[in-house]
């Protein structure tokens, strides 16, 4: 085979930085760019300087640099159609369009689909009024599940274990617009613990990626606000074969199988967002994309080609994955004061001295010192034959890294240790 298929790598996260990892190792690729990029991809990649929804710009690099595949990864370049424009142009592109990327964008959509199709989830009301939504949420038992119905970076869910909380976060979504006008769905609370089931849909088909689980609240104890994501790791013990064999043919084939029928099919990565309740699995989020952290320690379990997995979704074409039985456990290293306000700039030191697969998030590099770009700055991956072993690795790597306003969880991978 040759080496020589060039990719452009559309984000700038440390799920891009994994997918360049994770293409870099490709027996057929021969050059990765990736727009915009960040200060560690830019050690895997050429970053080439076009933002991510800078649809244009994007369609015109593929086109001049003769790309043979476009990965996209973040769900606001999906939002604005660089998938439909990139099809339209004739260039190949991993990720789904515009109208079937909504099953992330819209929560009443995927509301709307699940229902229909009978994939197990919430049940749930959808508001655009204050009023109503408010008479509603206050005439129900607590916690109170409410969503804004829109792209709003994992951060627009609120589970309220107060009236007075859910109120706040009603008159925040509702009458204040923090993320832009829009609606909110009010859902029912779900129990259990929660997992990452990523699948590579192309159509009717269906290729699953290794399960995760990721840690959504900031604090240990998963107390705090709702993040991105503070740290994951795969596998998930807790996930016997036949949760996530339910989880394939209940959840994300059915679902598949509805956006074929609705005349949206799916071509990319559809990430369910699961719960394990005592019923079984059930959908808590759908998202259009590969999961931010869990990416990092999923990508890695790969073993066969990814190339030719994002291939043949693209082309519909079968393909077989090959995973390998090793833990990753990835931990976030996040600016002080995230997802809130927080400060950007400081210097981080020893990065060099890590000794584990340390993913950019938000950094950028300023001479020859590398600065805190973002809210999610570094994840820091041990491996091990053990979610446990994976777990002192990646615990170990992190105390050499010096940059006094970055945090972390200490209890990622708690369930499974
Ligand atoms: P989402 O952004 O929709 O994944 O929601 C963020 C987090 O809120 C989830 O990871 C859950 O911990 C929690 N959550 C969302 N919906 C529900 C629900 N219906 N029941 C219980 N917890 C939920
Ligand atoms: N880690 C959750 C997400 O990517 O939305």
């Amino acid at each position: 085979m040759e080496k020589n298929k060039k990719v452009l790598v559309v984000g700038s996260g440390g799920r891009c930085h994994a997918i360049v990892k994770a293409l870099a190792r490709s027996p057929q690729v021969g050059k990765i760019y990736c727009a915009p990029g960040n200060a560690g991809i830019a050690e895997d990649a050429e970053c080439v300087s076009i933002g991510v929804e800078d649809v244009d710009a994007l369609v015109e690099f593929a086109r001049d640099n003769a790309i043979d595949l476009t990965v996209v990864g973040p769900e606001a370049a999906l939002a604005k159609g660089l998938v439909d424009a990139m099809d339209a142009a004739g260039l190949k592109a991993f990720g789904p369009t515009k109208a079937a990327a909504r099953i992330e964008s819209s929560k009443e959509f995927a509301k709307q689909i699940m229902a229909k199709y009978n994939v197990p989830t919430a049940g749930y009301e959808a508001f655009d009024d204050f009023d109503k939504a408010w008479d509603y949420v206050r005439n129900r038992p607590l916690p109170a599940v409410i969503k804004y119905d829109g792209l709003a970076a994992g951060k627009g869910v609120v589970v309220a274990t107060s009236y007075e909380e859910a109120e706040a976060a009603l008159r925040d979504m509702l009458l204040d617009a923090s993320f832009g006008k829009g609606r909110v769905v009010v859902e029912d609370f779900l129990d259990g613990p929660e997992f990452s089931f990523m699948c590579v849909v192309s159509g009717n088909k269906v290729y699953p990626l290794a399960v995760a689980q990721d840690h959504k609240r900031a604090f240990d104890g998963d107390k705090g606000p709702n993040t991105g994501g503070m740290g994951a790791y795969s596998p998930v013990p807790f996930v016997t074969e036949e949760i996530r064999s339910k989880a394939l043919e209940e959840i994300i084939r059915r679902t598949a199988d509805a956006l074929v029928a609705e005349g949206v099919p799916f071509k990319g990565v559809l990430y369910g967002g699961l719960i394990l309740t005592e019923e079984g699995p059930k959908v808590i989020e759908f998202n259009a994309r590969f999961g931010d952290p869990e990416t990092e320690v999923v990508l890695p379990r790969l073993e066969s080609d990814i190339y030719e997995l994002f291939d043949a979704a693209v082309e519909g074409r079968d393909c077989e994955t090959r995973w390998s039985d090793d833990a990753y456990l990835g931990v976030v290293l996040a600016s002080e004061g995230y997802p809130g306000k927080y400060v950007k700039g400081a210097e981080i030191r020893n990065l060099d001295k890590v000794n584990a697969e340390v993913y950019h998030m938000g950094t950028k590099r300023e001479g020859d010192r590398l600065l805190t770009a973002g809210g999610r700055v570094l994840m820091v991956v041990g491996k091990g034959k053990t979610v446990a072993e994976a777990n002192a690795a990646a615990k170990a790597e992190i105390e050499k890294i010096d940059c006094p306003s970055l945090f972390h969880r200490t209890d990622i991978g708690k369930a499974s240790l």
